[in-house]
């Protein structure tokens, strides 16, 4: 059992309309100390009180105490000659859904194998829920972790898979089984107990291995790249089923993927890696709109990078307006001409190339209201005037250090 400071909150899945009473048998003393929670309460509503209410009750205890899920302090990590991970400062607040993004090799799985405790820092610290894990092994952290590989046992079906750490931890068998049922819910698996894994699919291998990993409810749960293997279209939704279960379980989500457009739609917060640093951490808006340095800027989204008279900054591909013939650019807006060299035709959009006469290029984007493909496409090659707000434009400070800092040059 793992105490956090404050008493011990265990999460409890009930969204059963049975499990209200369900809830006031054995697994609150498995669970010690939900005594305070609504939930547990003689006065919850029949039918038990909505996982939200739960939640927002664990939250605000937490909040009340300060103490973030996770707090990193000078963490770093060198295989040999190769520095994965290069001083990482960060806190993770309870209940948050934090997103690691970077190229690949930037050291993303290396931070979250540090927090899982599969590997050790060089120097630095690593703190779960304000206690100091450095020197711990994994299994005595409250944390459990999401591969890309799911790595399901095959000859088990899938309440045998899910239930696993709740054998390890000799949980009696009535309570494994409706805590088992309870994640399978949790994840809309529920009726695909019995099958083994050959007999899923991708996805639902995948629901069942974040079944396995929220079934003893951590604290924290990190999750490396877990779609990884997904095709686009199911990514999408099981990028939705994702957050839905982050915010039903209220659990902190450490979330790894190299694709910057599900780190942006997923997260509260994220964290953008390079070369084993984080160059920027900031909510999706923040991230976006104001990236901190030129790398980031490249990384997260279009980049559209202009230098002007020596300064930096960025001007987002939808903000970027094509004048057609004759058309006057709104007042506070800059206006460049420039070449059309390239025209993407994206279905919905339809994205613009434009090297511009001053310098620099920039990449528009347009919906495809009227224009039809054969249109859009025919205007390859054409001199266009662009025009941008001044309001629109971001710059980039410290360009020049950021820059380096991207390209790896600097202090080693
Ligand atoms: N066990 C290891 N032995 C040697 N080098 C490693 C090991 N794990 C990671 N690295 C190196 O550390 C760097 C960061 O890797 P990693 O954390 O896996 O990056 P990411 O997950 O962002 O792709 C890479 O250069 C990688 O080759
Ligand atoms: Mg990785």
């Amino acid at each position: 059992m793992w105490l956090v400071p404050g008493g011990p909150l265990r999460l409890c899945f009930r969204l059963r309309s049975d499990s209200h009473n369900e809830g006031r048998g054995v697994s609150d003393t498995a669970t010690s100390g939900l005594g305070g929670e609504p939930a547990t309460g003689s006065g919850a509503p029949a039918g038990g009180v909505a996982p939200g209410a739960r939640v927002a009750t664990r939250r605000a205890d937490r909040q009340a105490w300060g103490v973030p899920a996770v707090r990193l302090f000078g963490v770093q990590k060198s295989y040999g000659p190769v520095v994965a991970v290069a001083g990482v400062d960060l806190e993770i607040a309870e209940g948050e859904f934090f997103t690691m993004v970077g190229p690949s090799g930037s050291g993303k799985t290396t931070l979250l194998r540090l927090i899982a405790g599969f590997e050790r820092p060089d120097t630095g610290r690593v703190e779960l829920g304000g206690k100091d894990v450095t020197r711990e092994p994994p299994y005595a952290r409250d944390v459990n972790t999401v591969f890309q590989d799911y790595a399901l046992f095959p000859h088990m079906n899938v309440i045998g898979n899910v239930e696993y750490a709740l054998r390890a931890r000799r949980v009696p068998k009535a309570e494994r089984r409706r805590r088992a049922g309870d994640a399978l819910e949790m994840v809309r698996l529920a009726g695909f107990g019995g099958r083994k894994p050959v007999q899923l699919s991708g996805g639902q291998r995948q629901r069942v291995a974040l079944a396995r990993a929220i079934v003893n409810e951590p604290e924290v749960l990190l999750l490396d790249e877990p779609l990884g293997a997904l095709d686009a279209k199911l990514r999408q939704d099981m990028q939705i089923e994702l957050k839905r279960i982050q915010r039903e379980v209220g659990i902190s989500f450490i979330y790894v993927t190299h694709d910057q457009e599900e780190a942006l739609t997923m997260s509260d917060r994220l964290a953008v890696f390079n070369g084993g640093r984080i160059e920027q951490v900031g909510s999706p808006v923040d991230v976006y709109e104001r990236p901190a340095s030129d790398f980031v800027a490249d990384f997260i989204g279009v980049s559209n990078l202009l230098e002007r008279d020596g300064r930096h900054f960025t001007i987002r591909p939808e903000k970027v307006r094509l004048l057609d013939g004759g058309e006057q650019a709104p007042a506070g807006s800059r206006v460049e001409r420039g070449r059309i060299e390239d025209v993407i035709y994206l279905g919905m959009l339809t994205r613009y190339v434009v090297k511009l006469e001053a310098g620099g290029t920039l990449t528009a984007v347009r919906q495809n209201l009227e224009t039809a493909a054969a249109e859009a496409l025919e205007t390859r090659g054409r001199t266009v005037s662009v025009a941008w707000r001044d309001s629109q434009a971001y710059e980039i400070e410290h360009a020049d250090q950021a820059g380096a800092a991207a390209r790896g040059e600097g202090e080693d």
